[in-house]
């Protein structure tokens, strides 16, 4: 166990667990599921390099051992398709995933029942319950700009799962490499380069699904004060409230309305 993961352990804690699988780290905490808060510090554990299957289910099982007391099914979210438990892309990780039953792999693993769901989604929901959206009725779509650019569609709180819109092609190119936070580091773009791109982007969803309100999440939308002046499209902006927290809490959140 990583030193850091040891710490967690001292945690007394009970809620629901939630796990966030992403390209650089793995996150872990429990979720008090009334207010969406964590109810103790997330501990994270690198990606292992590669992200394969067994290497990920591993680090998995080591945080699902840091906090024992946590009851019931855990939440686990991944960075790609997930259809009735199996993981069927994988474009930012080892491509073993596609068509694995990945849901079960983990429950194997962990020793209890897992729901799996995509990263996005389980941001969305988040930031639909608790975050930014709480309270917007209509059309809310979530956008999370890190590695990839996931997507969430909700409508009146709903889910409408794996819309994967990072990957719609926009001026004949596909739209993920170029305006990811990953792209942003890569071409070493200003925060107005990027939004440029970004309000392209949101511009052309604007107009293929008239969404009422859009929720910028991912690593970026902790420096929303350096981007939000540049990202201006008819439709409100709002950075996730709940920040990096919101993928463990949508986890945690699918969790426990699958068990009742
Ligand atoms: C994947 C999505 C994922 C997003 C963010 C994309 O490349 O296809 O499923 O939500 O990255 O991790």
């Amino acid at each position: 166990m990583t030193k850091k993961a040891t710490a967690g352990a001292q945690a007394q804690v009970s809620g629901v667990l939630g796990i966030d699988i992403g390209g650089s780290g793995i996150k872990g905490a429990p979720v008090d599921l009334r207010t969406g808060t964590l109810l103790a510090e997330r501990v994270r554990i690198p990606t292992p390099e590669g992200a394969r299957p067994e290497d990920v289910t591993a680090v998995v099982a080591e945080l699902a051992g840091v906090f024992p007391d946590t009851s019931g099914p855990i939440g686990v979210t991944f960075p790609g398709i997930v259809r009735g438990g199996v993981t069927l892309s994988a474009a930012n990780v080892d491509k073993g995933w596609i068509g694995l039953d990945a849901d079960d792999r983990f429950s194997r693993a962990v020793g209890r029942p897992v729901t799996l769901l995509n990263d996005a989604d389980a941001a969305g929901l988040a930031e639909a319950r608790f975050g930014a959206g709480a309270g917007v009725p209509g059309v809310v779509m979530m956008l999370t700009f890190g590695t990839g650019i996931g997507s969430a569609l909700m409508y009146n709180g709903v889910l409408v799962p794996n819309t994967e819109l990072g990957h719609i092609e926009l001026n004949g190119r596909e739209v993920e490499p170029w305006a990811s936070g990953a792209a942003k580091d890569r071409e070493d773009l200003s925060w107005k380069q990027w939004a440029k791109r970004a309000t392209e982007y949101l511009e052309y969803l604007e107009r293929l699904f008239s969404p009422d309100l859009f929720i910028i999440g991912g690593g970026l939308s902790k420096k929303a004060d350096k981007w939000q002046e540049y990202l201006k499209v008819k439709t409100p902006v709002k950075p996730a409230g709940l920040q990096n927290e919101a993928g463990i809490v949508g986890a945690a959140l699918m969790a426990s309305e699958r068990r009742g």
